[in-house]
């Protein structure tokens, strides 16, 4: 339950405002319970991080690179992608609809399920930490 209502409803609560990553990541870090606190260090294990469930994409740096300031490219359509990191691409984070859509849909491909919200929120300690 934790994992698919919270996000869902914050999605709904969010849709239709912007925000900001440090808005997003409380949410998340409050949607994962009391006293969760979002480490960036999870955030970089997780993103580095190869879950074997897809040969083609095994990780998030598949298509985001090592380096999430940097550019990515899709690995099967071969589309650039802009930068997922804040520091380098300030509309990253900002759109709480996107932001849920892709984590669901990346998730589902390389983790294989839906991200938890204490990951989201370990995800955006990491990525807005600068690198
Ligand atoms: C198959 C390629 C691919 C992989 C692997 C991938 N992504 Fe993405 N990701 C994309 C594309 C394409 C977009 C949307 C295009 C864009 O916004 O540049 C995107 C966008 C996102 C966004 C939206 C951010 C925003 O505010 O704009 C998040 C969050 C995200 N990805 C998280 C992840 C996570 C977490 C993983 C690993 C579990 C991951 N991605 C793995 C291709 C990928």
């Amino acid at each position: 339950m934790k994992s698919i209502f919270p996000s869902l409803a914050l999605a709904l609560a969010w849709s239709a405002q912007a925000a900001t990553p440090a808005q997003l990541m409380s949410g998340y870090a409050a949607a994962a319970g009391a006293g969760f606190k979002a480490e960036a260090a999870r955030g970089a294990e997780f993103y580095k991080r190869n879950f074997g469930v897809s040969a083609k994409m095994p990780s998030c740096t598949s298509c985001h690179t090592e380096h999430p300031s940097q550019p990515g490219r899709h690995v099967v359509t071969d589309k650039p992608i802009k930068p997922l990191a804040p520091a380098a691409n300030p509309e990253r984070f900002t759109d709480p609809a996107k932001v849920e859509k892709w984590f669901k849909r990346n998730c589902s491909e390389v983790v294989g399920r839906e991200c938890t919200a204490a990951e989201k929120a370990d995800f955006i300690a990491f990525i807005t930490g600068g690198h």
